[in-house]
Order: structure tokens, then C-alpha cells, then sequence
């Protein structure tokens, strides 16, 4: 397909900076490519580009998909282990970043700190897309808007999407990525759990403008009623290991997608988590085998979006 080159050259940090139009726009893209490759192959996007991969946390599909996907469209994709380059051992992010620019046409990066990610992308004069941070997960949201999309149609606009669990990076994502689409969110997060005050006073902002509803509650049951779609993740995050007794307590019993709340959710209501999962604590071993789940085609689309956001921005 022909696609735009009008976002060449940009970053892929926050879902937040991008219109609903754009996220849209890369969504349809997505879907021409999934498509494409199904039919034989998307290899001339990117012919001889190499994509620098920098992780300082743990991923399965993350580094996976990206290596696959920059592969698919034609160019290489280069693992860097945080722990093996010299920023582990205290070279500065910004001559990390103009000495990777000098080599690679993009980085995608996972590590702890958004700020880090904000710092690299100030002196990297290549796209820098974020792979996970302590804050967002803009990739994993596209992937889940793809998958909304193919299960409830292209229009967002009126569908609800209820998360329960950890106010946390996954929850900020879907909260930009919910407002810029006009879909409504409620969020049930234990006390203490609750989302970035900041990240959701400026997803409200955005809800006002596309017309959606943003709302916390306490109670699974009462926030994901009429739910079309269901969403958790995990109660500890990569880097909250020390807190996961203390986290247990909080969520145990109560924060977790079972048959139960699925009967307050539509009938017709999908699952999806972004994985890892931890069965038995925030989704039942039936929920993720279930006949709702569209956790595996969720996965499937990290492939597809992330190819999309490449495609789109990398020059
Ligand atoms: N959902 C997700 O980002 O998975 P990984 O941690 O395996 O990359
Ligand atoms: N919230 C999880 C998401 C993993 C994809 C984490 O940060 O560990």
C-alpha cells in the first residue's frame, strides 16, 4: 500500500501525542500490513534499515515482535542488553544517544524511567519508539485498539472498555489511547492503586474533547458493567517485585477478570491482557481459555501495529 511519509522522523512515545486521526491512520495501516503479510510479504518498506532494540527489562513479545517486524519490512533489527553497553556502566543517555544516531536508522527502547526515554529522544536526531516504561506502553495499546477494532468494527466511538487492577503503565496507555479514540473507560483499582494523577487529569482533557467517559471506581462489578471489553494486568510490575506480598493483599479476591464479572460484562464482551499473565491472581485460568479471550490474537497484533509505527516513522 502506499502510506503518507508525513510522520517521518518522529517519535513514538506517548500515545498522547498523536490525534485520534493519527492513531486511526496507523491502525488502518496496521491492518493493510497484517493483510499483506498474510498474502506473501511486506519487505519493501524498509529495505536496509536496522532498528537498534535496547532493553534494560525482561520481554517476550516486545523483543520478539519488534525483531520479526523491522525483518518483515525489510531491514535488521539489533538486540542491545542495557547490561552489555556502556550505559551500564554510566555512559551519559545523551552521548548514548548521538552515538547510536551516527549507526541506526531508529531505537526502540524498554527501560525503567520515562524521563530516560524523553532524554534520549531529545538528542537522538533518529525515531525513538518506547517499548515500556514505568509509565506507558503506547506499543501494547495499539496492538489492543488493532484487536477492538477487528472484534467490535472500526468505530470506537460508545464502546466501553473497563480495566481492572494496577493503576499502571498499561492503565495510562489505555487511558490516552481510550480518549483519543472516543471510547469510554472505567478503571477499578484498589485504593492507593489509582492511576497518575497527571496522566489522568490530561486523558480527561482529551475524553471532553472526543466526547468519551473516563471514570475510577473501587468495585470491579460496578465499573465493568455493559463492558465490551474487559482488560487486566498484572498486580507487580517489572521493577515492583519488593512489593508484591504487600500488592497481593491489596488486589487478592477482588481485582481479578473471573466467570463472575464476565457476567456483568455484554455477552458478546472480549478479554484481553497484555501478557505475562498470572493465572489465578488477575485472570482465571477459564477467562484466558475461555471463549471471550482474544488475548492470543491481541499478541499477534504487537507484530502487526509496531510494523505499522515503523513503517510510518522511520525514514
Ligand atoms: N506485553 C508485553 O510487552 O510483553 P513482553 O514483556 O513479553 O514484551
Ligand atoms: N505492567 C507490566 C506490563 C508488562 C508488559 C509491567 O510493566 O511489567
Amino acid at each position: 500500500m502506499e502510506i503518507t511519509t508525513k510522520y517521518k522522523g518522529r517519535d513514538f512515545l506517548s500515545l498522547y501525542d498523536y490525534t485520534g486521526e493519527d492513531i486511526a491512520y496507523f491502525l488502518d495501516v496496521a491492518d493493510a500490513l497484517k493483510k499483506e503479510q498474510k498474502e506473501g510479504g511486506t519487505m519493501g518498506y524498509l529495505p536496509g534499515r536496522t532498528l537498534g532494540m535496547l532493553f534494560t527489562k525482561s520481554s517476550t513479545r516486545t523483543r520478539v515482535s519488534f525483531q520479526v517486524g523491522i525483518h518483515q519490512l525489510g531491514g535488521t533489527g539489533l538486540f542491545l542488553s542495557g547490561n552489555d553497553l556502556q550505559i551500564g556502566r554510566g555512559e551519559p543517555i545523551k552521548d548514548t544517544a548521538r552515538v547510536l544516531s551516527r549507526y541506526l536508522d531508529a531505537i526502540m527502547i524498554r527501560t525503567f524511567a520515562h524521563s530516560d526515554v524523553e532524554e534520549l529522544a531529545e538528542y537522538a536526531d533518529i525515531p525513538i519508539i518506547n517499548g515500556l516504561t514505568d509509565l506507558l506502553h503506547p506499543c501494547q495499546v495499539l496492538a489492543d485498539l488493532q484487536t477492538i477494532r477487528e472484534y467490535k468494527g472500526k468505530n470506537l466511538k460508545g464502546l466501553k472498555l473497563t480495566y481492572i487492577g494496577d493503576g499502571n503503565n498499561m492503565a495510562h496507555s489505555l487511558l490516552y489511547g481510550s480518549a483519543k479514540m472516543g471510547m469510554d473507560m472505567t478503571l477499578a483499582c484498589p485504593e492507593g492503586y489509582d492511576p497518575d494523577e497527571e496522566v489522568f487529569r490530561r486523558a480527561k482533557e482529551v475524553a471532553e474533547e472526543s466526547g468519551s467517559f473516563i471514570k475510577i471506581y473501587r468495585d470491579p462489578e460496578e465499573a465493568a458493567e455493559g463492558a465490551d471489553v474487559l482488560y487486566t494486568d498484572v498486580w507487580a510490575s517489572m521493577g515492583q517485585e519488593g512489593e508484591a506480598a504487600q500488592r497481593r493483599q491489596a488486589f487478592e479476591g477482588i481485582y481479578q477478570i473471573n466467570d463472575d464479572l464476565m457476567k456483568v460484562a455484554k455477552d458478546d464482551a472480549i478479554v484481553l491482557h497484555c501478557l505475562p499473565a498470572h493465572r489465578g491472581e488477575e485472570i482465571t485460568d477459564a477467562v484466558m481459555e475461555g471463549k471471550h479471550s482474544a488475548i492470543f490474537d491481541e499478541a499477534e497484533n504487537r507484530l502487526h501495529a509496531q510494523k505499522a509505527v515503523m513503517a510510518l516513522l522511520i525514514p
